[in-house]
């Protein structure tokens, strides 16, 4: 099964597409993660990202399909897996069903979480990310156990340099622009579960849970 998670940022599609990939055992792939990882690296990748990311604006369609197109071409998603981030664009949206068409595969579900905007800019503020397994934290809904050091690895917490005010702001009015047509070219397909993604975490994930079951 592969699926899509869309929604605003600091909607929690990284946060579920975590937890759900535990529960269905599919891998969590997160464009914005491999971004990340290679601008740690210092890649040629990872710089150009860099020049858009800091500004809030979105990655060329061209370097992030090709990254994206990659990445779920290695075996650990022969059956399938979660996008995270992507696609964020109609065009990344319809290359990815282009080449999967080829390979014989789809899109099967995409899953929008959506949460109103006053909610989005105090989960950004609040977020702090482990710079070795990208492990999310909230400083007040889901606090690592010791402050500053990741639970799952032990690894340095940091805060994205995306998420100061201007920023979010600004990835929030692309968000509306460039990635909001997505939901309805899925919901056109029939694809489209929608979610409530302004409760608990684990209440989110078992609303997903059950909404996809009922979709079979
Ligand atoms: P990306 O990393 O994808 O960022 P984003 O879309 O802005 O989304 P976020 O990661 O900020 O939010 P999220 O929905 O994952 O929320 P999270 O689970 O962390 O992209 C970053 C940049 O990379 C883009 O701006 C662009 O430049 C570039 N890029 C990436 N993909 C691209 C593409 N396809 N094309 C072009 N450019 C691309 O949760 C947020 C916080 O809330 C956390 O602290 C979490 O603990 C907390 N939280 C989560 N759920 C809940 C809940 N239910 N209740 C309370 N708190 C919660
Ligand atoms: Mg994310
Ligand atoms: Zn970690």
């Amino acid at each position: 099964m592969y699926f899509v998670m869309l929604g605003a940022p600091g909607a929690g599609k990284g946060t579920q597409a975590d937890l759900l990939s535990e529960e269905l055992g599919f891998p969590h792939i997160a464009s914005g993660d491999l971004f990340r990882q290679n601008l740690e690296k210092q890649t040629e990748l990872g710089l150009l990202a860099k020049a858009y990311m800091q500004k809030g604006g979105l990655v060329p369609d061209e370097v992030t399909i090709k990254m994206i197109l990659e990445r779920i071409a290695a075996p650990d998603c022969d059956s399938g897996c979660l996008l995270d981030g992507f696609p964020r664009t109609l065009g990344q949206a319809e290359a990815l069903d282009e080449a999967f068409a080829v390979q014989g595969r789809n899109v099967d579900r995409a899953i929008y979480i959506h949460v109103p905007s006053e909610v989005l800019v105090k989960r950004l503020g609040g977020r702090w990310i482990c710079r070795k397994c990208q492990a999310t934290y909230h400083i007040i809904a889901s606090p690592p156990k010791v402050k500053g050091k990741c639970d799952r690895c032990g690894g340095e917490l940091y805060q994205r340099a995306d998420d100061v005010e201007e920023t979010i702001r600004e990835r929030l009015r692309v968000f509306f622009e460039q990635t909001s047509p997505i939901i309805d070219f899925y919901r056109e397909q029939g694809k489209l579960v929608e979610v409530d993604g302004d409760k608990d975490i684990q209440e989110v994930t078992r609303d997903v849970l059950s909404a996809l079951a009922e979709e079979k």
